[in-house]
């Protein structure tokens, strides 16, 4: 069994991570400095493993927590999404790229294996896929440069230093406790229409959607089973039009015209192949669209005391 050493686990990917990993019987060591338990509670986790409040840019604390909690693995999820990057550039540098370099200085330090969260955003609009890992690389925000900034390192730190390290890039991650950053839209977007409210999405155009509980276990399965070097992985769900994701989310909450979406495309090509992670972890299946959203559904039903915050950063 595994210590698990995960940053930003009080957001949606980590809280599904410590669920997936406690389930599995591994021990959980989290960071997170937001002090937001409303995930963990839903998905049955709170109080369930120790939970520090550490920023992950404080390089001296996460040294003092691993010399303390002896993780055999870091998994590094803690970053500000697109919305709080265009906000706050230089506070988003701070800790997307900072925090990876002192979570990287850990990893060579301790001789600890890495897995950590890189994105789609390094893609640009870019052209018809399925795309490589190496294909069509061209950010068009400054969260998908800090994340492709976020792999260099990481290449560097393992011919360097010999670090161990793989980075996972989701695409439009969606279900319960997907609250925040503007991809949550789609998460959003079910919600509302459950209740029976409007919502609108913020973007349009073709997108990738993996269900958050199956990214936990790709990250999962990655931490589990090192590769050397840093390769990079992307992950593929349902490649669906925003439209075709609302007459799903219509159909399965019995609505109609609730939802609506902005004109503007997301600028990241949507088609990229996961072979490389199949090739290295798998056979990994993701689910479908519908299925995900049946599932999620029947979560937030099953615990009529939860809540999905709609949180518009
Ligand atoms: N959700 C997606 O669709 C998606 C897509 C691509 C990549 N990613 C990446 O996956 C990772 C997890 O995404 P998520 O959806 O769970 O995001 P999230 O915003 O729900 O969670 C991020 C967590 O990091 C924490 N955090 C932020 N700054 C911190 C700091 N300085 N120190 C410690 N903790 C800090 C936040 O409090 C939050 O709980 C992120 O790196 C994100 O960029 C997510």
């Amino acid at each position: 069994m595994e210590r698990l050493l995960i940053t930003g686990v009080l957001g949606c990917i980590g809280a599904w991570i410590a669920r997936v990993a406690l389930d599995e019987g591994h021990t959980v060591i989290g960071v997170d400095v937001s002090g937001e338990r409303h995930r963990l509670q839903r998905l049955g986790v709170d109080g369930r493993f120790a939970l520090e409040d550490v920023d992950v840019r404080d390089r001296s604390g996460l040294e003092e927590l691993v010399r303390q909690r002896r993780p055999t693995a870091i998994v590094h999820l803690a970053a500000l999404q697109i919305p709080s990057c265009r906000a706050n550039p230089f506070r988003c540098a701070e800790v997307n790229v900072g925090g990876m370099g002192n979570v990287l200085e850990l990893a060579r330090k301790f001789g600890l294996p890495l897995v950590y969260a890189s994105s789609a955003a390094v893609y640009g609009p870019g052209p018809s896929g399925p795309l490589a890992e190496d294909e069509g690389i061209n950010p068009h925000s400054l969260y998908g440069v800090f994340k492709r900034t976020n792999e260099d390192m990481a290449r560097l730190y393992a011919h360097e230093y010999g670090v161990t390290c793989a980075g996972l890039r989701p695409w439009v991650v969606y279900g319960p406790g997907r609250d925040a950053g503007m991809t949550g839209d789609i998460t959003l977007a079910l919600w509302h229409a459950m209740r029976g409210e409007p919502y609108r999405i913020r973007f349009s155009g073709t997108v990738d959607l993996q269900y958050a509980e199956d990214v936990a276990r790709a990250f999962v399965t990655a931490a589990l089973n090192p590769k050397p070097g840093a390769r990079v992985y992307n992950l593929r769900g349902e490649v669906a039009s925003v439209d075709d994701a609302i007459k799903t989310i219509e159909r399965l909450t019995g609505t109609k015209g609730l939802i609506s979406y902005e004109p503007t495309p997301i600028p990241i090509a949507a088609d990229l192949s996961d072979a490389r992670f199949q090739e290295d972890f798998g056979p990994f299946p993701f689910r479908s669209f519908e299925e995900g959203l049946r599932e999620t559904l029947r979560i937030w039903r099953d615990n009529p005391g939860s809540d999905e915050r709609p949180k518009v950063l």
